[in-house]
């Protein structure tokens, strides 16, 4: 990656510190061990990146995003969970706006509630949020709590194992072009601050509750709601109807409405992934 083109986030105060590794185990691990506020850990290669629920997440060389972006906590604990939304919309605007539309190319890109970023109903991008407490800064420093968002944006890779296949997918697959990663990490950085800071002063989603709805996938359809350990007998159909101003989603059930809390259940279509 272009360092220089990286560093400009420095330069315009929007980064503190930029760590760029040609390999690590996984970027969200040293952003755990070494937390700080608007510290951005990038790597070429992750040899054991880690997904949501355990699962390992593919991190091939040089084809992909593979960051993790501390934060300070600037949230109240009911707060937190609103962190993967506005990192979900950001990302999301920011590939929406670099689809090459100028040749006729720009496939939808939609979100997956509460933060996995899709197209063509294949996943394109997923983060993983993680929480840092009570660190220390230094001798009778305060101690304080960190947030870190791990993106995994699948860049450049023209083919998946046959295992991930039908479910996963790159911008370059979709487009037929190929990006230029720095460029989307600067974007995306710059976009996820800005929301988290404005999440920071409101303490409500209510600011961006509409743009993210407008890319929610299956709104207003029928869904399925599974356990998050995939346990078969809790499966559900309800309508979605989109987030409301925590980040939860709101689902319609036989007239009712009910919040859903990310974490606890997952959502798929009727047919599949998505
Ligand atoms: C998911 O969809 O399950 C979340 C995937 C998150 C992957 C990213 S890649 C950068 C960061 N480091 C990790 O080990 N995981 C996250």
């Amino acid at each position: 990656m272009d360092k220089d083109l990286l560093k400009g986030l420095k330069k315009e105060g929007i980064l503190d510190q930029l760590y760029l590794y040609d390999e690590v185990s996984s970027t969200n691990d040293l952003a755990k061990k070494d937390p700080g506020d608007r510290k951005l850990f990038l790597a070429e290669v992750q040899t054991t990146g880690r997904g949501r629920l355990g699962r390992n997440w593919k991190s091939p060389a040089e084809t992909g995003i593979w960051m993790s972006y501390s934060l300070k906590n600037i949230l109240s604990p009911d707060n937190i969970p609103g962190v993967t939304i506005v990192a979900a919309l950001a990302v999301a605007e920011i590939l929406e706006e670099m689809m090459p539309k100028e040749i006729g190319i720009s496939p939808e890109i939609k979100i997956k509630w509460p933060n996995d970023i899709v197209i063509n109903q294949k996943k394109v991008c997923g983060i993983l949020t993680e929480y840092v407490s009570g660190i220390g800064t230094g001798e009778g420093s305060e101690k304080e709590d960190y947030i870190i968002c791990g993106i995994g944006i699948n860049v450049n890779m023209s083919e998946f194992p046959e295992e991930l296949a039908d479910k996963a997918t790159s911008l370059f697959m979709e487009t037929g072009v190929t990006f230029l990663r720095e460029e989307i990490v600067c974007k995306v950085i710059k976009k996820l601050t800005s929301y988290y800071e404005t999440y920071g002063l409101l303490k409500s989603l209510d600011f961006l509750k509409k743009n993210y709805n407008d890319m929610l996938i299956n709104i207003n359809e029928e869904i399925v709601l599974v356990g998050e350990n995939g346990d078969d007998e809790r499966k559900v159909i309800c309508v979605s109807r989109g987030i409301d101003d925590t980040g939860a989603l709101l689902v319609e059930r036989e007239g009712k409405i009910e919040r859903i809390i990310a974490g606890e259940i997952s959502v798929r279509g009727l047919y599949g992934y998505v």
